[in-house]
């Protein structure tokens, strides 16, 4: 609704000035998004953070994550056939590695965006997290709640993702990886036209050791292309 809205121009970004609409206003007077709007500018804020906001698909509304979130995600993620597969989520996961995640979140390096994954109905209910973080080439990755899978609900949110990390953060190349044998991921990153560039090997804190890991990337100019010959056929 227009009049609870509550228009600020941040500064510059990229040469351009930039509006971000934040939904409510009541949400200025919540704790965390008060810290998260304690910036003068873009260049004081980290990059991905007022680039991230909110993005909205067919069923999901992705968002960044607040602190009201974390008893849910802490409970969600503290599943060892999701963590098995991710390299740097621990298990078992409490309290405190959500504070931890949390406050990564609001520290993110330029060119990364975290969003929790919700239900398009339901924005307070935490489906899961995707996330590009990295300095240099950021790095694709995802997770999502038990039961919700093999819905097709991580590649909905993926493709948007993508669109935003190379057209409004203007990524050139993304990353990502998947542990050998998580063949629903290696088919999600092969949907999405991310092309396999050999194997490697990568320490898996859930697991407790090194495991061997698919790599993958994807540049900006493949993705315009794979998304212009799809939007013809
Ligand atoms: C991997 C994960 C994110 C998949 O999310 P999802 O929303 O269920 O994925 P989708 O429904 O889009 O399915 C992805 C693909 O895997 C396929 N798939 C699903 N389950 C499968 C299985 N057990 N074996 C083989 N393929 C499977 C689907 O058919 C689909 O392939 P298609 O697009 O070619 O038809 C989810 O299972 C998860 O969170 N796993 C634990 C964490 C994890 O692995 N994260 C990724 C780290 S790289």
């Amino acid at each position: 609704m227009m009049a609870n809205r509550i228009r600020l121009t941040i500064g510059l970004l990229q040469g351009r000035s930039k509006h971000v609409y934040i939904s409510e206003r009541r949400r200025l007077v919540n704790g965390c998004h008060k810290q998260r709007l304690h910036f003068h500018s873009f260049h004081d804020a980290p990059y991905g953070l007022g680039q991230q906001m909110r993005i909205t698909t067919v069923r999901l509304c992705l968002r960044e994550l607040q602190a009201g979130d974390l008893c849910s995600l802490a409970g969600t993620i503290n599943n060892p056939r999701i963590t098995r597969n991710l390299t740097r989520v621990p298990w078992p996961y409490d309290l405190n590695d959500a504070q931890r995640f949390y406050e990564h979140t609001l520290t993110l390096p330029p060119q990364s965006a975290v969003y929790v994954i919700t239900d398009r109905s339901n924005p307070d209910r935490l489906l899961g997290v995707i996330s590009y973080e990295g300095v240099a080439d950021p790095e694709l990755g995802y997770w999502l709640d038990e039961p919700f899978w093999g819905k097709g609900i991580i590649t909905e949110a993926a493709r948007s993702v993508l669109r935003h990390a190379f057209i409004v953060t203007k990524v050139q190349r993304l990353l990502s990886r998947c542990i050998l044998g998580n063949e629903p991921s290696r088919r999600i990153l092969v949907g999405l036209g991310f092309r396999p560039v050999g194997i490697g090997s990568v320490y898996s804190i859930a697991r407790g050791r090194a495991v061997i890991s698919q790599n993958f990337e994807l540049t900006s100019k493949e993705w315009r292309y794979t998304t212009i010959t799809e939007t013809r056929d």
